[in-house]
């Protein structure tokens, strides 16, 4: 039915927000992995164009359950897989929040309260993402370990566990140049100001600023092409919630961090530390040389409560050459690098990050103490100018088991657990550079312009 009635499988997915389930015959031992795959909301891309949309309340598991993984790609409404030199993933990301029960208009951040990860980065709350490499990194969590979530203890009175979504897209059909499409470079999108129209900061030359939805990247002179109905189809998996499984906690590292996390109510967003893009320079020596130029960052973050790392995976873009987490004795925690693709088809697209390895230490072999300062390391290519570029590193750690409670309530009162109200992108903006990715939609600007701790009913 699936082949044969594409259609009306899409539309029985879109109109009653259900899903396939499938019960996978393996039995973990933290039980049996179902496996739920959905559909996005569709949207259309013609030649150049840019989509950035955020979708509220996603068809997602419910109940308390253990995520165990998580993978999307974008296809077409045939159902087959859009390779990335037509639509190109800038990125989708994943995010948990408390919405009303009842309530229908969960896009006003006035009423909902997200529920971020446990790292740092007050920008990068979501749980789940990734972009172009979607389809070739891996992200099962692996046994005893799970993502918990849904569990009714911590939802607050009136409200209800949901899901948001983020995906930026770029359809880069007969564009003059795809690479600086999909790098976001502003003279290809004759953007010169953000999408609420301020001028963009000097030197600012590239990234999501200059791509936002609407905009349209520069198309070859005569080319035409068919405006597309897209979706981002995404399969989760996961188990019910059992005692043996051993919760983890996620952590989203940002090479770009100043490592200032600012938690004070005055704090306004060119303090965030977390600027999510860089640019990359181009490195001044000529020739073969040249192609061995590295830019190499590096940044130094204070890990509050350590644990064992169970699984971990580092985010980049075109360019990226690798990147790495050590800890403070400059033991290697995890690297992760590039797979480029080196054909036509979805999966494998030449010149695009295709994969990113990941790392599944042996359980319990490493671990960061409680207060270790860990450095992040992200490589690129700098044999030619990039823009937009990303450093992130995802790790999921397992905190000791007897001080959970302990490390619940710590978290919940923890900064970076917060909740901002009013318009989020003002303070977005402010930071320059700042990607609104993910980030933006964890964001928001209280009336006095500064920072407010929520209260959030559930200590
Ligand atoms: C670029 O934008 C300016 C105004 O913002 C407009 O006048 C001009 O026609 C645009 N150029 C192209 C090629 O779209
Ligand atoms: C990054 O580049 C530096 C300098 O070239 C090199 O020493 C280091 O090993 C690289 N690290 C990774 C993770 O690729």
């Amino acid at each position: 039915m699936w082949h044969s009635q594409p259609w009306m499988m899409l539309m029985a997915i879109l109109l009653s927000s259900s899903c396939l389930v499938i019960t996978r015959g393996r039995e973990g031992e933290s039980g049996l992995v179902k496996t739920s795959v959905f559909l996005s909301p569709p949207f259309y891309l013609k030649p150049g164009s840019v989509k950035d949309k955020y979708y509220f309340d996603i068809p997602f598991p419910r109940g308390h359950i253990a995520l165990k993984n998580f993978h999307a790609e974008v296809i077409d409404e045939n159902q087959n897989s859009v390779p990335l030199h037509e639509t190109y993933l800038h990125h989708w990301v994943v995010g948990r929040y408390f919405g009303g029960e009842g309530s229908i208009d969960d896009a006003d951040y006035s009423k909902i309260i997200l529920v971020r990860n446990s790292g740092p980065c007050r920008n990068l709350g979501q749980y789940f993402g990734l972009g172009s490499e979607t389809r070739r990194t891996d992200t099962w969590v692996p046994d005893p370990y799970g993502i918990e979530v849904g569990n009714p203890t911590e939802i607050p009175e009136g409200y209800e566990e949901r899901w948001l979504l983020n995906v930026h897209a770029i359809d880069t059909r007969g564009v003059e140049d795809r690479l600086g499409c999909t790098e976001c470079k502003c003279d290809l999108y004759n953007v010169t100001a953000d999408k609420y129209g301020r001028p963009l900061a000097n030197g600012y030359v590239g990234g999501l600023y200059c791509c936002y939805d609407q905009t349209h990247c520069r198309v070859r002179g005569g080319y035409s092409g068919s405006v597309r109905k897209l979706y981002l189809k995404y399969t989760v998996k996961w188990v019910d919630w059992n005692p043996s499984i051993v919760p983890v906690k996620i952590h989203i590292f940002d090479v770009t961090d100043t490592g200032d996390h600012p938690s004070h109510s005055s704090t306004t967003n060119s303090q965030f530390s977390c600027k999510t893009e860089y640019k990359v320079p181009p490195c001044d020596s000529v020739g073969e040389e040249n192609e061995n130029c590295i830019d190499y960052r590096r940044t130094k973050v204070v890990l509050p409560h350590g644990g064992d790392i169970v699984y971990g995976v580092a985010h980049q873009h075109t360019g990226g050459r690798g990147s790495a987490l050590y800890g403070e004795d400059g033991r290697l925690l995890c690297s992760s690098s590039p797979r480029y693709g080196n054909g036509e088809e979805s999966g494998n697209e030449a010149g695009y990050i295709v994969g990113m390895s990941s790392c599944y230490p042996k359980p319990g072999s490493v671990s960061i103490n409680d207060g270790e300062l860990v450095t992040v390391v992200s490589n690129y290519s700098s044999a030619q100018m990039h823009t937009g570029v990303m450093g992130l590193f995802y790790i999921l750690v397992a905190e000791p088991q007897t001080q959970q409670n302990a490390l619940l309530s710590w978290g919940l009162a923890a900064p970076w657990f917060t909740e901002l109200a009013g318009s989020w992108w003002v303070i977005l903006f402010a930071g320059g550079i700042i990607a609104a990715v993910a980030a933006a939609i964890f964001l928001k600007r209280s009336e006095n312009g500064g920072y407010q701790m929520v209260s959030t009913g559930l200590n």
